[in-house]
């Protein structure tokens, strides 16, 4: 796990455990320099976002609009209004014949196939497919609320499922390049107490654009026609979204409240003022574009709250409750409080001399 060429004591040069760290977001994705031209990040491509009306989906097609790229925005039928007056805006950028309307329930396939139809039949092709529509849900526990699963499974995995499935062959028949972003979360893959249908919902995300990117390598190393990418963007969503674990379902405390991105899913349209700790949409799609275009499978986002190296620190704690048989989320058992902590420590006075190596 940590690598340290030597052990270490207390030291005055730690951070403190809780300290805020700053992490500048990578410069948007500029499509006008020649050293960044991306095929699919590419003016005249098509990109089409599901969960487009609000939060992460809205700023992605607003982004990839400023690219020039033609839009198509999908979302729930009640989410209409917004999408029109999103599809204005987008048509002050690319013009109005380059914004497509679809509106689309992710849980039915008959919607979905209406939506790979339309954009194909408009356009004959899909650079970028943002598989991003997803719910938090009402919280499912481990115990009760077998309609919570239910609800949260048939968005966030069957919904992303259907899509990817009805979209990607077509994808791989054209002649130019093409890719997948599916949205995942943190809690997916650090699994925190609380929400626990949506952290198995999101690890099943993990999982299956995994086993995607895998069956498309696999299929372009052997030959297969077409070529399309996969990437996996993980967000950490809000504990205030999320509630905190109950007392009796847990020992320690969570770790410090994580950031995340202030969207309709994280308590924006509540109104008020975005909390100092979350990105905007905007600037966690940035970041995504940025990755992505730089070839990455593995898009997680920091904040300003949790910088880079905590995420991969608690990432790789979580590996480890496997690897070396420790409980269940022992970053959250009361008996590994104090290893927790001491790890983190280290893992940031190793990180802020640039020499943490994971
Ligand atoms: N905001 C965060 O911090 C965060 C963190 C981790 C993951 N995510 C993920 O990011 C994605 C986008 O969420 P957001 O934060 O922008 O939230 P949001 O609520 O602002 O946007 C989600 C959009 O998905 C749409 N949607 C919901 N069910 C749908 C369905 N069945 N068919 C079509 N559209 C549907 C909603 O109407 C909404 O417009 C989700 O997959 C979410 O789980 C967000």
């Amino acid at each position: 796990m940590l690598q340290s060429p030597r052990s270490r004591g207390p030291s005055p040069k730690r951070p403190a455990l809780s300290g805020s760290a700053s992490f500048e977001p990578s410069g948007a994705f500029d499509p006008t320099d020649a050293d960044t031209a991306h095929p699919v990040l590419h003016p005249g491509r098509v990109a089409v976002i599901t969960g487009a009306a609000s939060g992460i989906g809205a700023a992605a097609a607003r982004e990839l609009a400023a690219l020039g790229m033609k839009i198509a925005l999908a979302d729930l039928p009640a989410a209409l209004p917004a999408l029109t007056a999103l599809a204005a805006d987008l048509a002050d950028l690319v013009g109005e014949a380059n914004v497509l309307v679809v509106p689309t329930d992710v849980r039915v396939l008959a919607d979905i196939v209406r939506l790979r139809d339309t954009v194909y039949e408009t356009w004959h092709e899909v650079g970028v497919l943002m598989n991003n529509a997803g719910v938090g849900g009402e919280e499912g526990t481990s115990l009760d609320n077998l309609s919570a699963w239910h609800a949260v499974f048939a968005t966030n995995v069957l919904g992303v499922v259907a899509v990817q499935q009805t979209f990607v062959g077509a994808m791989l028949h054209q002649e130019n390049p093409a890719m997948v972003i599916n949205t995942g979360s943190k809690q997916g893959v650090t699994n925190p107490p609380g929400n626990t249908a949506y952290n198995a919902s999101k690890a099943a995300v993990k999982s299956l654009t995994e086993g995607l990117a895998h069956e498309l390598r696999t299929r372009a190393a052997a030959g297969g026609a077409g070529s399309v990418s996969a990437h996996l963007f993980v967000r950490l969503s809000s504990s205030s979204f999320f509630p905190r674990p109950r007392p009796l379902l847990h020992l320690a405390n969570p770790s410090p409240s994580p950031g995340w991105t202030y969207t309709g899913l994280t308590g924006a349209h509540s109104g008020g003022a975005k909390p100092a700790g979350a990105w905007t949409a905007q600037e966690t799609v940035r970041h995504m574009l940025a990755r992505v275009a730089a070839g990455e499978f593995y898009v997680l986002c920091p904040d300003n709250e949790t910088g880079p190296e905590i995420d991969q620190l608690r990432i790789m704690w979580a590996a480890a409750d496997v690897a070396q048989g420790r409980p269940a989320l022992s970053r959250w058992h009361r008996d590994y409080k104090a290893l927790y902590e001491e790890y983190i420590r280290e893992g940031q006075a190793l990180a802020s001399e640039g020499a943490l190596m994971l």
